[in-house]
C-alpha cells in the first residue's frame, strides 16, 4: 500500500517535475541576453597608474567596465542571466570605460565610494570572489586605491 503510493508519486508528480525543470532549463539556455562589450573610447575610459588599473582589473572591470570577461558560465543559464544581470547593473552604476566623461567632483566622490564599497565588504561581490581568486584584494592592493581616491580629492 504504501510502496504503491509512493510509485504513484513518482510516476504522477516526480517525473512530470523533473521534465518540467528539464524543459525549463532549455527553454532558458534560449533567453536572449546581451553579452557584448562595447567598444571602449580611450578618451573617456578611466587612465589610471598601473598599479590602480592592475586592482580595478582583477577585481571591478569585469562588472564596472566594457572589458568585461565572459566566463564560460555566462553561457549557460542560469547563470548566465546572473552575470548579464550583474554586468548591466555594475556598468549602470559606475562604469570605468566613461570614467572621463563625469566632473572632477563625480570622480572625486565616486573614487572615494569605490574604496569605501571595499572596505564595507560590500564589492566586489560576495559571489565573485569564490570564482575569481584574483579578485580578493590584500591590504595593499587598497592602499593603492586610497592613495589613488585621495589624489582625486586634491584635485577636485
Ligand atoms: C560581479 C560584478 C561586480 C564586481 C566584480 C564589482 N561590482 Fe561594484 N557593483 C555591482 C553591481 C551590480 C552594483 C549595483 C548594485 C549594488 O550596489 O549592489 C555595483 C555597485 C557599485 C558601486 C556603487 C555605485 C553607485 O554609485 O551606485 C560602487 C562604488 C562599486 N560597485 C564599486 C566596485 C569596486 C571598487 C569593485 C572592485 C573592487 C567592484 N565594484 C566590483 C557589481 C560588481
Amino acid at each position: 500500500m504504501a510502496k504503491s503510493s509512493t510509485n504513484r508519486f513518482r510516476k504522477n508528480v516526480l517525473k512530470p517535475l523533473a521534465g518540467l525543470v528539464l524543459i525549463a532549463f532549455i527553454g532558458a539556455q534560449f533567453v536572449p541576453l546581451d553579452r557584448t562589450n562595447p567598444p571602449v573610447d580611450p578618451a573617456l575610459a578611466l587612465d589610471a597608474p598601473p598599479a590602480v588599473m592592475d586592482v580595478l582589473r582583477r577585481a571591478c572591470l569585469d562588472c564596472h567596465s566594457h572589458e568585461t570577461r565572459w566566463p564560460w558560465y555566462a553561457y549557460v543559464a542560469p547563470a548566465s542571466l546572473l552575470v548579464a544581470h550583474d554586468v548591466e547593473e555594475g556598468r549602470e552604476h559606475l562604469n570605468l570605460s566613461e570614467w572621463n566623461a563625469e566632473t572632477p567632483s563625480w570622480q572625486a566622490h565616486h573614487a572615494e565610494e569605490m574604496v569605501e564599497e571595499i572596505e564595507d565588504g560590500e564589492m566586489p561581490p560576495w559571489f565573485y570572489t569564490p570564482l575569481h581568486g584574483e579578485a580578493s584584494l590584500s591590504e595593499a592592493d587598497v592602499d593603492v586605491l586610497r592613495t589613488w581616491a585621495a589624489s582625486f580629492a586634491e584635485d577636485g
